[in-house]
């Protein structure tokens, strides 16, 4: 008897996409008349990232975006997930606006409707004009988040008759507690906890004023969202003891972004746990930050395991050495992430409507290579992922679409270029592009909607 695999199909209307962010892509870093960012500012200084790399150039896809596109529009792609680097429509962050830069992303964004590609536009992927951490102290001050305000109400005014999926911010904790705490990422500031509380909050109230100019600008259809990489809990077993402990675990992760956003208040237990620590806000704040949001991005890239410990306290499991990571040593191979993180955003807080807004496997693929990359690595840990995916929602969980970071290799901050997440190489010194095994392979699924 003959056995034919029967392939995981994807809901009909699934959204298959790629996605790329503004500083890591584009370069012409000082082109036109776009002003310095924290990290044009950070990759300066000597030893924040590795080889001193920087964003000057990049991809240069500021120049070649057209060829980028018809690239992806080959691959078959229909979605594309972009960023507006906010330094470029506003060289000090506010003030007068910078018509170059205005039109630069008219002409991308019309460019990628030519080429049938649906955009999902970011406004905020860490790119803080570098005037407002001089001028404000950057995200430690509220008028950092006013000035976002104008930023999105302009970019909103501006492409929102061809732009309808926005996302707000991505990955909050990134550009605070990894830029004012840890310092591990632009500005580079090891700061004491309260003002890393207070630069959470700022960055909230940055979603809550992005939320409003797409409610009130956005025109008809046009939806909104923020991108979190929220902190995946895996049960250890998917037993009942397990699920409650990770779950619990969860909530203490991910309440200090979650929790104001969808229920409007900060976790007690946290304010309790914060102290003196706790962030300064008021009571309209927090009715600012929790308006309705349409969808959540989840970035998913790991988790960890946790049990029930003693009295079904949980757990975290700490990780043995040998547990496999890909090349970017942070991200251990969880594919039960992709399950778990999606469903306790929908059990615990109830979202209808989840997009995975990145996932994808940094690997150091040779930097010039004649002959198109072999990325068996890269394409497996992919799959492993969408096969959990495809675990939630039949689960019934409603996740609505899926963006493979990324589509080309590109800075990984403070990585720099080793570390490469493309699915299409970049060659630095040429700026040739060679779609990799990964590529050829997610086109398939695309098209297939389908686990090929
Ligand atoms: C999340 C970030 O949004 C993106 O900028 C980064 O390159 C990827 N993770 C990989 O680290």
């Amino acid at each position: 008897m003959a056995i034919h695999p029967r392939p995981l199909k994807f809901p009909r209307n699934f959204v298959w996409g790629l996605a790329t962010a503004a500083p890591q892509i584009e370069g012409a870093a000082f082109t036109d008349g776009k002003g310095s960012s924290i990290w044009d500012t950070f990759a300066r200084q000597p030893g924040k990232v590795k080889n001193g790399d920087n964003l000057d150039v990049a991809c240069d896809h500021y120049h070649l975006f057209k060829k980028d596109f018809a690239l992806m529009a080959a691959l078959g792609a229909k979605n594309y997930r972009l960023s507006i680097a906010w330094p470029r429509i506003f060289p000090t962050g506010r003030g007068a606006v910078n018509r170059k830069g205005l039109d630069f992303y008219q002409r991308l964004i019309d460019s990628m409707l030519a080429h049938g590609l649906t955009p999902w536009v970011t406004m905020f992927h860490w790119d803080l004009p570098q005037a407002l951490e001089d001028d404000f102290g950057g995200w430690r001050d509220r008028r950092t988040a006013d000035a976002f305000a104008t930023y999105a109400d302009t970019i909103v005014i501006t492409y929102g008759d061809r732009v309808k999926n926005w996302i707000t911010l991505n990955e909050i904790v990134c550009f605070t507690r990894m830029g004012y705490g840890t310092g591990l990422k632009a500005p580079g500031l090891k700061l004491p906890e309260q003002i890393v509380n207070q630069t959470y909050h700022n960055a909230l109230l940055a979603h809550g004023h992005g939320l409003r100019a797409v409610r009130e600008h956005g025109g008809k259809g046009a939806r909104v969202g923020i991108t979190d990489n929220i902190e995946n809990s895996i049960p250890l077993t998917e037993t009942p003891a397990d699920i409650a402990a990770a779950k619990a675990q969860f909530v203490t992760a991910n309440t200090r972004v979650l929790e104001p956003i969808f229920k409007g208040r900060y976790n007690p237990a946290y304010l309790r746990a914060a102290g003196a620590d706790a962030p300064k806000f008021s009571a309209g704040d927090l009715e600012h930050i929790s308006r309705p949001t349409d969808f959540l991005g989840l970035n998913v890239y790991w988790g960890d395991f946790v049990k029930a410990g003693k009295n079904g306290h949980p757990e975290v499991l700490p990780f043995p050495p040998s547990f496999p990571t890909t090349d970017a040593v942070w991200q251990r191979h969880t594919p039960q992430s992709m399950y778990w993180g999606p469903r306790m955003v929908a059990e615990i807080y109830g979202v209808k409507s989840i997009y995975i807004t990145e996932n994808g496997a940094g690997y150091l693929d040779p930097p010039h290579s004649k002959t198109p990359i072999h990325d068996l690595h890269r394409r497996d840990y992919v799959r492993n992922y969408l096969r959990e995916l495809h675990r939630a929602i039949r689960d019934g969980v409603p996740v609505k679409g899926y963006f493979l970071w990324s589509f080309m290799d590109n800075f990984e901050w403070e990585d720099g270029y080793d570390i490469r997440f493309g699915v299409v190489h970049c060659d630095f010194k040429t700026q040739r592009r060679t779609p990799k095994l990964s590529a050829r392979w997610y086109s398939e699924v695309m098209s297939a909607n389908a686990i090929v």
